[in-house]
């Protein structure tokens, strides 16, 4: 953890945060998994802006602390982290959970929409530990939301799972670099989590059957035990380079045939 004291503190936050407190701030933090990091952090007494697409926190009204961007945008990116260290003096916890998912087979998979996955969830989350990273001192922490699809393939899931390996090896990468410096880089997998993002999927018959019958101790994961996992993770100051697999065991099994389903239910 990074407690300084009031005086290094920097200047006096606008959102009321005890001096020394830890700053976060949760990418793709409107929804879902993200959401519940939001209240997870502040539970464990950080101060935490919500940064997300503008459309998202226009849904999510009423946090006091949101800041609108486009993690597809570096300089969108660039000016949220240097807007909270000007703001809060200082950046301890960044959770990026930003995410987008498509299911397409590789022949029939249209190369914009590869891209558009890829550049969400993998050139975004390079441009949030670059810029997150930038601005942090000795024990800082990134952690970012990859899958068990860095591990596990998805029929018809090649832009997810492309994407979400591609993360968890770029957090080891720059764990390796950003350790001399104190900073620590780390990403949770989860397996199946019911959130706007997962939901869809959920009403094609025989998907949520298929996972839970693929995931050993037989349920899908609540976004409060992601939360949770990435509250461990932030105080957790001897791990870096950890791609933490969370998902009720389902790594220890096969991914849902999503392909299949959708083929027997719509043809
Ligand atoms: N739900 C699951 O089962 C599950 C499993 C494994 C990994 N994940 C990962 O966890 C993360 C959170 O997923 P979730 O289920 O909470 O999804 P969600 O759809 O509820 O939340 C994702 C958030 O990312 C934001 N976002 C999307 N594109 C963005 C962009 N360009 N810039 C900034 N923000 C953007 C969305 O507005 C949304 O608020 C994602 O990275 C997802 O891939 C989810």
């Amino acid at each position: 953890m990074t407690d300084t004291s009031p005086a290094e503190a920097g200047p006096t936050s606008t959102t009321g945060r005890t001096p020394g407190g830890r700053v976060a701030v949760v990418v793709g933090g409107a929804s879902g998994i993200g959401a519940a990091t939001v209240a997870a952090l502040r539970d464990d007494g950080c101060t935490v802006v919500v940064a997300d697409l503008e459309s998202a926190l226009g849904e999510a009204a009423g946090d006091r602390d949101g800041v609108a961007v486009d993690v597809t945008d570096e300089a969108s990116v660039e000016a949220l982290f240097a807007g909270v260290l000007e703001r809060e003096g200082r950046l301890d916890v960044v959770v990026n959970s930003a995410g987008v998912s498509t299911l397409a087979q590789v022949v029939d998979h249209p190369v914009d929409e590869f891209r558009r996955v890829l550049d969400v969830c993998l050139t975004g989350a390079f441009c949030v530990i670059k810029h997150a990273a930038q601005r942090m001192t000795a024990g800082g922490v990134v952690i970012s939301l990859a899958s068990l699809n860095a591990r596990q393939p998805g029929a018809g899931m090649a832009a997810y799972c492309s994407a979400k390996a591609g993360l968890a090896m770029l957090t080891e990468v720059a764990a390796l670099e950003l350790g001399p410096r104190g900073i620590r880089v780390n990403a949770i997998a989860p397996g199946l989590v019911i959130t706007p993002l997962t939901a869809p999927a959920m009403d094609i018959p025989g998907v949520r059957d298929d996972y839970l019958a693929n995931t050993p101790l037989g349920r899908p994961g609540r976004p409060e035990e992601v939360a949770d996992a990435a509250v461990f993770i932030s105080r957790a100051e001897w791990l870096t380079g950890e791609v933490m697999d969370l998902n009720g065991g389902a790594h220890l099994q096969r991914y849902p045939d999503l392909v299949g389903h959708v083929t027997r239910a719509f043809g």
